[in-house]
This record gives C-alpha cells, structure tokens and sequence, in this order.
C-alpha cells in the first residue's frame, strides 16, 4: 500500500539517461552519425598541425542543427591528442562569439584558455587591460606553451567586427609569434557571411570553406537511434523515433530538433504518466520543439523587426497558398500593427532592411519577380517558419 510519502517518482519510468538528449551533450566516438566526409575533410585541412606546422584555416558553414559545433569540436579534440603522440604540444581555444561580441572579450577568452598561470606567470584577468595588451599577452602564453594551437571562433558572424579575425589570421606572418603556429577554425550558420567579410580577412580565413548539409531522414534516424539508451528498455514505440526524423527532415534537417523532439516526446509521456513514448506524443512535441527554436532565432529582436514578421505571419496565416507577399502588402499590414502599438512605423526603407536581415536569418525567403515593363521589379517574402509558431512566439508577453 501507498504509505502516503510518495510525492515524488524516485525512479524515472521512460529516461534510463537522459543526458544523452541534452543539447550540451558531447556525443563520443561512434555517435557522430553521418559525418564521416565532413570529418575527414576537415582533419585533412588541420593534418599539418600534428606535426607542428600551420594548418590550414577553415571557415565551415550550414545551416543550424547540421552538426558543425559538433564535429569542428571533435576533430580538434582528436587533433591535439594525435599531435600528443608525435611530440607536439597543441591545444585548442572555443569561442562562442555570440557570447563573446567584441574583440576585447574574445581574445581575453582565447588567452585565458590556453594560459596556465602557474607556469606562465602571464596573468589574463576577466577584464580591465586593452585590447592591445590582451594581445601582447596571448601571443605570449602561445609561444611559451604551444606548438600549435587551433582556435574554433564559433557563431563568428556575431562578431561586431573582423578586427580579431585580422590579427589571428596574420599573426605569424605579422611576427607577433614566433615559435608557435596557429589555426583559425570558424564557423557559421549563414551562408551569406563571406559577402560582409573584409576582402583582406577573407583570403586569409578562407583557405578552406566546408559547407555542411541538411540532414536527411535516416542520418536523423540513425542520430536519434544512437541516442535511444537515453531511454528505458521498451519504452520507445518502434514507430517513435522514424516518425520524429521524417517531421524534422521535412522542415529544416535539423538534429538539433530532432533530438528535442524526441526529448520532449518522452517528457510529455512523463507527464502523462503513460507507460510508452508514443508516435502521438511526437506530433505534440513537434509543436513545442519548433516554438523554442523560433524563439531561439528571434531573440534579442527589436519591436519593430518583430512587427514586420508579425505582418508576414498574418498575411500567411489568411491567405495560406500564396507563393509570397510584396513589400508593399507587408508594410500596409505592419503598419497597422504600428498603430495598434501605439507606435510610429518606420519608412519603407527600414522594413526593407529589416526583412532583409530575417532572410539572412533564414526566417523568411526572398524572390525577385519582374512585373513586365508597366510594373518593373519586385520582391516577394514568405515565411520559413510555420506562422501559427511565429504568431504565438510574436504574441506572448514578454
Ligand atoms: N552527426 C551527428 N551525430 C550525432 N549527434 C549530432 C550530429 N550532428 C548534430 N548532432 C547533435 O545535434 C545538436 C546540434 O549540433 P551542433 O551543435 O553541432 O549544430 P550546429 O551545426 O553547430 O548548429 P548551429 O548553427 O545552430 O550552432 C548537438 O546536440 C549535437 O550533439
Ligand atoms: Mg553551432
């Protein structure tokens, strides 16, 4: 009988461990599905670094969720240890530069990572010394303690600037270290990253350019199955996890959605108290997956870069089959958001700008039309995003 203490579930009946389908979860050898070409190649670009010369710098694009973090993260890992072997003192620095913006806080990142005070004597503080001797002092840990070192600026387009890019990339040529070789490894989830870039910076950075593909169905299926001990035995309906893989195939071929999907689908069971993950619970979580990453995407947006989405999921959602809407469409209706905001609209121009930015986002897709000689040219905007998500993310309190 229930003695009555049994408020919470000591034992967990879908989730054996679930840190298998955290995010933050490094997945080891063997559970990278997939890759393989991409792996190979990227190592390829870095080879020379095992044996203490420079490797090659390597900017890797695609889209989120395709596995870049990821594999850039264990290649260099393997890097540093296989150099090991061969004599070489190498290591690596990680920069989320969408963490660390301005070049101040990314060089103290990468010194501090790569420093041991105990055996520099070089002190690398959060902040408080310039940019300028951050450097001095990073070029300095670098050549007291490294052949080579690989430095991975991830998110690198959230960088204010190519400033630091300049200086790593030129280092060793530029004489600011002499003993030590460095790698730049960036990476970014747009594609049009290179066309802001500064030509100087991009002949230097770009030796070698990775792009990484969507994942298709079964390479989402295999990630996913190479994850199902995260579950209890038996609690996965067979039919679970090809269903979560061809939903997140159809949309964006994501594995990071997948892996949330099929989280959450095991969280819903939970909270259900079913015994089973069910193919049902996958549409469900399909739903919340989608909600959260656009939220993700559109973090940090100004109100009106708000409003102009808001106008386009609104038309979507009233006209569902249109291949797209002109800029003058979306700005009638963003500027009735305006007013219903109580706020000024912003000219024509800016909306422009502002859709622009949400293509570069991937949030939306831009086509050019040419209307005949009466109308001359045009653009047309559609959603990426399911708009029945883009209007709820829009509309909740912030
Ligand atoms: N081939 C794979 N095998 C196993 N797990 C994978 C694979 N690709 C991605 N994942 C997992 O999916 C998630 C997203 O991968 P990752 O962070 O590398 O994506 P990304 O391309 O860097 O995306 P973003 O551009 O959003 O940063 C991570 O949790 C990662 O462990
Ligand atoms: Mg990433």
């Amino acid at each position: 009988m229930d003695t009555g203490d049994d408020l919470f579930t000591r034992d967990d009946p879908i989730f054996a461990n679930k840190e298998l389908l955290e995010i933050s979860h490094l997945p080891g050898e063997g559970r990278i599905v997939g890759r393989d070409d991409e792996i190979s190649a990227l190592a390829n670009a870095v080879n020379p670094a095992i044996f203490g010369q420079s490797p090659s710098n390597v900017l890797i694009y695609g889209k989120t969720g395709t596995g870049k973090s990821l594999c850039a993260k264990y290649v260099s890992q393997r890097l540093v240890e296989t150099a090991g072997e061969e004599g070489v003192n190498a290591t690596f620095a990680y920069v989320d530069c969408a963490q660390d913006t301005t070049e101040t806080q990314a060089v103290q990142t990468i010194a501090d990572g790569v420093n041991d005070a105990d055996e520099t004597g070089i002190k690398v503080p959060d902040k408080g010394l310039s940019t300028s001797t951050y450097y001095k002092r990073l070029w300095r840990i670098l050549d007291a303690r490294y052949d080579v070192v690989l430095i991975l600026l991830d998110e690198i387009d959230k960088l204010d600037d190519d400033d630091i890019l300049m200086q790593l990339s030129r280092a060793g040529e530029a004489g600011k270290i002499s003993g030590c070789k460095l790698g730049v490894i960036g990476i970014s989830n747009k594609i049009q990253y290179k066309d802001r870039m500064d030509e100087r910076v991009k002949s230097s950075l770009c030796e070698r350019e990775f792009v990484f593909p969507p994942y298709d169905a079964n390479q989402l299926r295999d990630i996913m199955e190479a994850r199902s001990d995260a579950f209890r035995d038996d609690v996965l309906d067979p039919s679970t996890i090809p269903r979560a893989a061809a939903l997140a195939a159809r949309e964006h071929g994501d594995a990071r959605k997948a892996i949330d999907i099929l989280r959450y689908a095991g969280e819903i069971a939970q909270s259900k108290g079913a015994p089973k993950v069910k193919e049902v619970f996958v549409t469900q979580a399909r739903e919340r997956a989608e909600t959260d990453r656009f939220r993700e995407l559109i973090r940090g947006s100004t109100p009106h870069s708000r409003y102009v989405l808001q106008a386009l999921a609104l038309l979507s959602l009233s006209n569902r089959r249109k291949d797209g809407f002109r800029t003058s469409r979306v700005y009638e209706i963003y500027e009735s958001i305006c007013r219903q905001e109580g706020s000024d609209s912003l000219s024509l121009r800016r909306v422009r700008d502002l859709l622009k930015e949400h293509a570069f986002l991937d949030i939306i897709e831009q086509s050019k039309h040419s209307g005949g000689s009466a109308e001359g040219s045009y653009t047309k905007h559609q959603l990426l995003e399911d708009p029945e998500v883009v209007k709820e993310v829009l509309t909740e309190s912030p």
